[in-house]
């Protein structure tokens, strides 16, 4: 066994029984025998349902208890995660690096939250999960969990166990655990906010994606012709109704994930910095996300000052990266909520979006608290707005401008 350094790190000889984090995919499902022999410790595994397409619960909650878990949790968190978790990310128009909607980050706290909960109601003394030593997944977990329980140990089993992919087949073969059905070339994360694609031939950033990286999207190629739009109506920040019918959030979102991924909208392909360091291609697939998040953000603009617009952006980036670190449960995070939240009480109108051969644009918006006023900016005779007022504002505005320029005599010359 490798040297540990931290103190949140299971020992061998302290642990007799390990909750697992369960995919129900080839690492996490050799972790159940791998723990059981190295930690010579019980296994019980929870598996989190977020809205991961295709998963078969029932299976994955058999698979456990074929592998030898004792026990096999499945907690459905698909509405959760949208109240909670998705909701707040609209609010604060969250994306890492401009980029990433930060699918994957802002569900770990959740599931460090179940598998926290869980653990002290078994009674076990380490959490297991199935993240590597070298991305954000580890950081979220290990400070989201030991943060809701200081004294709970965890284990990282691919960060311990240095087995290539080689040596986990045979490892898996061995202990007949089911091999994928894949080439396993990819390694996903995936939820009702998006899903990440990592590994293989990703790994060069020069290379575009393969086609069969796509799972919630179309490619913009084989995207219909013709083009689609889409209504969605917030109330105080929250999408509410999709094309004029009221939807939970997690319902509305899974909705517009189809809707958006048949017009290959929410592919996000960009170069990532991760909190430990390592720069990495990351692949995204977002639809719902995508839209949302564009048609929050404008009608945010609408029914906001200049000022709060001004202001926003910068609160919007530092929740977005607080997530991506893994702080979740700082207190930071609740006093930006706190701002967004009381800013957002103004956000509620009906925002239309055109989803065309991978992209979305926003085509209208309306709101009863928009600051937009016809009357001041049409260039129509009626017009309210009282342009012979603008010149005195004008000679004020520029005044530091025009003196500095007349005592250095011209900022280029
Ligand atoms: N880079 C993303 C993040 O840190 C996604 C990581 C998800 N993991 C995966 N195996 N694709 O949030």
């Amino acid at each position: 066994m490798k040297q540990k350094i931290s103190s949140y790190e299971a020992q061998p000889e302290k642990v007799n029984k390990v909750l697992l984090l369960f995919s129900g995919g080839l690492d996490t499902s050799c972790m159940i025998k791998w723990i059981e022999q190295k930690y010579d410790a019980e296994v019980i595994t929870l598996t989190v349902d977020v809205g991961q397409p295709g998963i078969d619960l029932k299976a994955t909650k058999q698979k456990a208890l074929k592998l030898g878990a004792k026990k096999a949790f499945i907690v459905d968190a698909k509405k959760e995660f949208a109240q909670e978790y998705i909701a707040k990310a609209i609010k604060l128009n969250a994306l890492y690096q401009g980029e990433y909607p930060l699918s994957t980050a802002i569900a770990r706290p959740l599931k460090a939250k179940h598998a926290v909960k869980i653990a002290e109601q078994e009674n076990v003394d380490a959490i297991a999960h199935g993240s590597t030593g070298k991305g954000n997944d580890q950081v979220r977990f290990d400070i989201s969990i030991t943060t809701l329980d200081p004294k709970m140990k965890i284990i990282a089993p691919v960060r311990e166990w240095s087995m290539g992919r080689d040596e986990e087949l045979k490892f898996a073969k061995k202990h007949g655990i089911p091999l994928p059905t894949n080439k396993g070339e990819y390694s996903t994360d995936e939820n009702i906010w998006g899903k990440s694609s990592e590994c293989g031939i990703l790994e060069h950033p020069q290379e575009s994606p393969p086609e069969d990286v796509f799972q919630f999207v179309t490619i913009p190629e084989k995207a219909p012709d013709k083009s689609e739009i889409v209504e969605i109506e917030f109330e105080k920040g929250i999408p509410i109704k999709l094309n004029g019918k009221l939807y939970e959030l997690h319902k509305l979102v899974q909705k517009l994930n189809l809707i958006g991924g048949k017009h290959a909208v929410g592919i996000i392909d960009h170069m990532e910095d991760r909190v430990v360091g390592l720069k990495s291609r990351e692949v995204y697939e977002c639809p719902a996300a995508t839209i949302l998040l564009k048609a929050h953000k404008d009608l945010e603009k609408f029914t906001s000052t200049i000022h709060q617009n001004k202001v926003k952006p910068l609160i919007d980036q530092k929740w977005g990266e607080m997530a991506y670190y893994g702080l979740w449960f700082d207190p930071l995070m609740k006093s930006l909520e706190s701002f967004a939240d009381k800013m957002n009480e103004a956000v509620s109108g009906k925002v239309k979006v055109k989803l065309y051969k991978g992209k979305a644009t926003v085509v209208g918006r309306e709101s009863k608290n928009a600051l937009y006023d016809l009357n001041l900016a049409t260039y129509d005779k009626k017009q309210t707005f009282n342009q012979l007022a603008s010149p005195g504002f004008i000679e004020l505005f520029g005044l530091q401008t025009k003196l500095i320029n007349q005592i250095q005599g011209g900022l280029d010359g």
